[in-house]
Parts: C-alpha cells; sequence; structure tokens
C-alpha cells in the first residue's frame, strides 16, 4: 500500500503535502504481545537486511549510514529495540552502544514501545499563547493519561513537544510526525475522534514510517525570510490578537 498524500493542517488550506515513494512498514507496536508468547522478533527482517545494505552502499563509509538503519529498525519494530541496534551496528562495523550513542540525541528515536498513534502537542511559545496547553489538557482528559504515557490499549502515547518549527500554524500538534496546525478545539475533538476510530490511518501511517517522505510547501507557505525593513508580522501575531479580543457576553456593552 503507498502512503496517500497527506494534508496536513485541519484547515484544507495552509496545507502541507507529504508524499511516499516505497510502501508502508507493516510493524507490530504490541511486541509486548511477541514477547509474551515467547517470540521476540528484534532484528531486522531479511527484507529489510537487503534494504539496510543497499543504503550502506550509499555512502562512502558505512557507519555514515547509522541514522537511515536506526529510521529502518523504528519502522520495522516500533521503537529502538536493542537488538535492532545491535545488528545495526553488526551490519556497520561500529559497536552496540556507538549506535545507541547517536541515537540517543534524537527525540524522534523511541527507546521504548509506543501507542500506534504518538500525539505530541506544542506548548511552546508561538503555540502556548494560542492554546497549546489547553489543547494538551483536553488531549489529556479526553485520553485518560498524562503526558508522556500511553494508553492502557496501546493506542495513544501522548506527548509534550517543544517547538515542531511550524510556529506561523500555531497551535500546533504532530500524530507520528505529520502536522496539524491552527487548531480550534472543534478541530482537536475532531483529531482525536479520528485517532479514537482509526480514520485517520487513510492519511497518518503507523508510527516510526519515515522513510522517503518528500516533503512539498506551496508557495503561500514559504517563510517570511527577508531584511527587517520588508518584514510583515508573523501570521500568528495576527491571529492572537483575534485570540484575545474580547467576546460578547450577556448583558456586556
Ligand atoms: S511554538 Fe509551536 S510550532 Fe513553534
Amino acid at each position: 500500500m503507498s502512503l496517500p498524500t497527506v494534508l496536513v493542517g485541519r484547515d484544507g488550506v495552509s496545507s502541507l503535502r507529504l508524499n511516499a515513494t516505497r510502501p508502508v512498514a507493516a510493524h507490530s507496536f504490541l511486541s509486548r504481545d511477541r514477547a509474551e508468547a515467547g517470540n521476540i522478533v528484534s532484528r531486522l527482517s531479511p527484507e529489510n537486511e537487503a534494504l539496510a545494505r543497499e543504503i550502506i552502499a550509499r555512502y562512502p563509509r558505512p557507519k555514515s549510514a547509522v541514522i537511515p538503519l536506526c529510521h529502518l529498525v523504528q519502522e520495522e519494530h516500533g521503537h529502538l529495540t536493542d537488538d535492532g541496534m545491535a545488528h545495526v551496528a553488526e551490519l556497520v562495523g561500529v559497536t552496540a552502544a556507538q549506535v545507541q550513542g547517536t541515537a540517543s540525541f534524537y527525540e524522534m528515536f523511541k527507546r521504548h514501545e509506543t501507542g500506534r498513534y504518538v500525539l505530541g502537542i506544542c506548548t511552546n511559545i508561538s503555540c502556548l499563547v494560542l492554546g497549546g496547553a489547553e489543547l494538551l489538557a483536553r488531549a489529556e482528559e479526553r485520553l485518560g493519561i498524562r503526558a508522556g504515557s500511553t494508553t492502557a490499549d496501546g493506542r495513544v502515547t501522548l506527548e509534550d513537544t517543544e517547538c515542531l518549527a511550524a510556529c506561523t500554524d500555531a497551535p500546533m500538534c504532530q500524530v507520528n510526525y505529520r502536522y496539524f496546525g491552527q487548531l480550534s478545539d472543534a478541530d482537536f475533538d475532531e483529531l482525536l475522534d479520528d485517532i479514537a476510530s482509526g480514520a485517520i490511518d487513510e492519511v497518518v501511517p503507523a508510527h516510526g514510517t519515515l522513510a522517503l517522505v518528500r516533503q512539498h510547501i506551496p508557495d503561500d507557505r514559504v517563510a517570511n525570510i527577508g531584511p527587517p525593513e520588508i518584514q510583515v508580522a508573523p501570521q500568528w501575531f495576527t491571529r492572537r490578537e483575534a485570540y484575545l479580543a474580547p467576546t460578547d457576553v450577556e448583558g456586556g456593552a
């Protein structure tokens, strides 16, 4: 199955489009089940090992392929398993500690099992002033968990994230690193409903599936880059004014 075009952003206007060029992996997130069944499979599959060797061949030095190979392990297993990292080390000719030392620098590599969906809500400054903390509280209440944990059914891992580098679309969140921006409460509830029902599977692949995703940014989304004298106030700043504007209250002037 090929990954469909993904509209990132719930408004249908301001969207990044992601197009995948290779099949989505069908890894298991609940390797806990496998472990309980005494059937731990945490090295790369023969198919992915062959792909790993292809990837290694693209680099002048095998160890330069550590990061893409860690993505491959995460895509297959849902997180970076010890055996998966040992397999990467074996393939590129370094120690497992060196692989772990590299991977542990990057937040996107998970050393623990996650839910099928990793929902990250930005509470950094632009999102914070536009309701990011309220969205996080809303998610915690609806999912019944605190940020940093996973629902009992293994479906959702909730994260409180730092800036997602998409401040112009604040408040932002991401599901398996696919972006959803300018979220109203209603948008966010709809997103949570889609996660609960699985409807989001049509646009968001399983956690860990990242490889060869091409990103296209429409012209009207290009960053506001230029000398200070030609820069205008960022979009989120204008929306902040609307967000803070007094609302009509009963009996008010
Ligand atoms: S502050 Fe939220 S995306 Fe930058």
